[in-house]
This record gives structure tokens, sequence and C-alpha cells, in this order.
């Protein structure tokens, strides 16, 4: 079976809830690492829980969600090994992993998306990294981690 790995903030219960179910649905064993209250947490910390447990092995990709999204991707990007993204609609969410390789998806719980997050999310999953020019791209990605420009 299929792992993966979530967190959210405060800011993104409802959505990381649908999330859970949709893929629980569909037969992935779902990590879920909190938080289900909107009583506040710090989005960071979220992010490297979510991201250490994937780093831990064993996970398809992993997804962390905040109220934007924006600062818990912030976050997972900063910890090495991971590529998160955070996509506008479903079409960027399959190039995430079609060109990018992304290993994690973020979304935000306030967000009014064009498309629905469950649909950007299928689309993430049904999609194949497609290697080729984007190895190297995403190579250099990877060799920017830690770095100073
Ligand atoms: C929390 O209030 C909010 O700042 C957070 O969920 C997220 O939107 C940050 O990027």
């Amino acid at each position: 079976m299929s792992k993966v790995v979530i967190a959210n903030d405060h800011g993104a219960v409802e959505i990381s809830q649908r999330i859970i179910t949709h893929l629980e649905k569909y037969g992935y064993e779902v990590n879920h690492l909190g938080v289900s209250s909107e009583d506040s947490v710090d989005y960071p910390d979220m992010a490297a829980k979510a991201c250490g447990e994937y780093l831990s092995g064993g996970y398809e990709f992993g997804i962390v969600c905040c109220g934007t999204g924006i600062g818990i991707s912030i976050s997972a990007n900063k910890i090495n090994g991971i590529r998160c993204a955070l996509p506008q609609n479903s079409f960027a969410a399959r190039m995430a992993k079609q060109h990018n390789n992304a290993n994690f998806i973020a979304f935000g719980g306030r967000i009014d998306y064009q498309d629905d997050v469950l649909d950007m999310l299928d689309a993430f999953i049904d999609e194949s990294f497609e290697g080729g020019r984007h190895e190297r791209r995403v190579e250099k990605i990877m060799s920017l981690e830690g770095g100073v420009c």
C-alpha cells in the first residue's frame, strides 16, 4: 500500500481532512501528523514534522497545508531533499511532477482555487517525472541546497 505523510497548521484543518478522506478512499495509507484543531500552531514546525517523517523513508510523497500554502511550502523547501510544489491549478500540479519531480505538494486552506484541491492532488498523483532535460534541471535545483549566492 502506498504511504503519504501530511501535516497542516490551524489554517488548513478542513482541507487536510478532505485530502486524507480522499486519499484513504483510493487506498493510500495516510500518516497525519496534525493538527486537527484550530488552536494556533506554527507552520514551520508542521513542515519540519512532515518532511522529517518523509525523509525517514517509505513514503510515495508528502503534503503540507497552511492558510495560504505559502509559509509551509517555503519551510518545507528549506529542508534538504525536499522539493515542495505550491500549484495554482491542476496544470501546475501535473507539471510539478512531470518537470520538477516534486516530492511534496502544498495547499492553502484559505485560498479560493480555480480547480478543486482534490483534482489538483489527483493531477499530481497521476503524473510521472519525464526525466530527460528535466533531470539536469532538478539536479541543479538540488545542488543549490545550502548554497550562498
Ligand atoms: C497562520 O495564521 C497563517 O499565517 C498560515 O496558515 C499561513 O497562511 C502562512 O503562510
